[in-house]
Order: C-alpha cells, then sequence, then structure tokens
C-alpha cells in the first residue's frame, strides 16, 4: 500500500476555513489526496452530504489548492475501506486542541487496527484554531455572519438562504 496517497475524511458540514487550511498542507505533502465526506453516525447533519462535497470542491477550486485533489463522498460503511479501495496508506486530520487529539486518538488505533491505515495529524494555522463546523452551524442558524470562517463558497451558499433545504 503506497503512503504517498491519502485521505482527508470529514463531516465537513459545512467545509470550513480550517478544513481548507488542512488540505491545502496535505494536498502539498502527498501525491494525491482523496477530501472525503463522511456521514457521522454521532452527529445531526445540517446539510446533505452531496451539498458537502459541492461546497468543499468549490472552496479547494477557489482556493487555489494546488495538488491532485479528488473530493468524494462515503457512506458505504468504513473509512478505511474507501481507503484500502484508493491505495491511501494514511489518514490526515487537523487538530486544533487537546480535545481534538482526545477525540481523534480512539479512532486512528482503531483504523490502524482495521487496515495498517496510519494516522497523520496536522496542526492548522492558528488563525483557524478556534473555529469549528458546529459553530459555524449554530451562527448560522441564528442569522449570524459566518464568512470570516468559512471559504467564500460557502459563505455565498449559507447567506442564501439555501441552506434550508
Ligand atoms: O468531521 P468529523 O465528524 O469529526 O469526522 C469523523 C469521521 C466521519 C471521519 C468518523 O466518524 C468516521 O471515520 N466515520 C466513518 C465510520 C468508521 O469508519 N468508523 C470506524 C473508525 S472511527
Amino acid at each position: 500500500m503506497s503512503s504517498r496517497i491519502a485521505v482527508v475524511p470529514g463531516s465537513f458540514d459545512p467545509p470550513t476555513l480550517g478544513h481548507l487550511d488542512v488540505i491545502r498542507r496535505a494536498a502539498a505533502l502527498y501525491d494525491q489526496l482523496h477530501v472525503l465526506v463522511v456521514h457521522n453516525p454521532g452527529k445531526e447533519a445540517m446539510l446533505p452530504i452531496a451539498q458537502r462535497q459541492t461546497l468543499l470542491e468549490q472552496s479547494i477550486a477557489e482556493g487555489g489548492v494546488e495538488g491532485d485533489v479528488i473530493v468524494a463522498a462515503w457512506s458505504m460503511g468504513l473509512l478505511v475501506d474507501y481507503a484500502t479501495d484508493v491505495g491511501a496508506g494514511v489518514l490526515v486530520k487537523g487538530i486544533r486542541s487537546q480535545v481534538d487529539v482526545a477525540y481523534e486518538t480512539p479512532m486512528a488505533i482503531v483504523n490502524r487496527h482495521l487496515a495498517h491505515v496510519e494516522t497523520v495529524f496536522l496542526l492548522p494555522d492558528p488563525a483557524h484554531a478556534l473555529v469549528s463546523s458546529s459553530l459555524v452551524r449554530q451562527v448560522a442558524s441564528l442569522g449570524g455572519d459566518v464568512s470570516p470562517f468559512v471559504p467564500p463558497a460557502v459563505a455565498r451558499f449559507l447567506d442564501t438562504g439555501a441552506r434550508d433545504i
């Protein structure tokens, strides 16, 4: 299995500037990067998976992310099954704080046991360290301006009220 292909998985509900920062960093480190929208059974979703995928594609294109970046969605089972299917040996996750370390560590260990897939943690730019999709969802649902926290494509989408789908 090649470690030069990596997957950046997440709910991306919606994508944030922190996500885009991690995607940009990871794209520079690997030959091919799969940005994968995954259903998280532990979270109630705001946006349909297909919408999140579209917003990621637009954000990556408009953000000038360089490299071989594929955006896909996965709701067919284990994340590591997707990684194995595309020949990826690495999952890349952004770590903002010790809270993220505590949340991500068990998943990293389980994924390594399941399929020998390693997890690499990247530190985002501190400017994005406090941004989360859940906060963006809350601010957007209450009519606040989320444009400082999300890529322009996401801000446009949320601003039009198209989130009421
Ligand atoms: O952005 P999130 O919600 O923190 O991402 C979590 C996600 C979707 C990557 C995680 O829930 C996941 O990997 N789900 C797929 C199901 C799976 O493979 N579970 C076993 C390993 S944790």
